[in-house]
């Protein structure tokens, strides 16, 4: 089963254009903890390479476009984010690289927990053994 899964955001829209609002409670499968945007992406960069032991995310690409894949260690998938009205859910204990941003991409992050590195996954075959003992568990 695909790991891709989007979450749609109503669009507020009228004629003098379109407005998106995203509350706690309603269609984000957590507590909204903290929130934090990804801009000047420099050309050529790619980001992320990491997992989270615990944390969840959806991420929404409000301007331009990037690529993010998701691995759960044993299927690697890959989606363009290009559209403000959809939210990418990422569960806990998945791999995740963002590619090929655009100039004016701007990669809004919403988060089940505030920042704590010792959540952070950051070497793939540390990531690769977790997910080994926790399957079998
Ligand atoms: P990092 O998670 O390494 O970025 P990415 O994985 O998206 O490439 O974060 C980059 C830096 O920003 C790092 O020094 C930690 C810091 N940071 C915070 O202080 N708070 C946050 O919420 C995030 C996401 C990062």
């Amino acid at each position: 089963m695909s790991q891709i899964k989007f979450i749609d955001f109503q669009i507020l829209g009228d004629d003098r254009g379109s407005l998106v609002a995203i509350e706690q409670g309603k269609l984000i499968p957590f507590e909204i903890k903290r929130i934090y945007y990804l801009y000047h992406t420099s050309e050529g960069v790619s980001r992320g390479f990491h997992a989270h032991r615990d944390l969840k995310q959806v991420a929404i690409c409000v301007s331009g476009k990037c690529r993010m894949v998701l691995d759960n260690g044993t299927v690697r998938e890959d989606v363009w984010l290009d559209c403000p009205t959809k939210g990418l859910l990422i569960e806990s204990m998945v791999w995740r690289e963002m590619h090929d941003f655009s100039p004016d991409c701007v990669l809004l992050v919403i988060a089940s927990q505030p920042y704590d590195e010792s959540d952070y996954i950051r070497d793939y075959r540390e990531f690769l053994t977790i997910q080994k003992v926790e399957s079998v568990q």
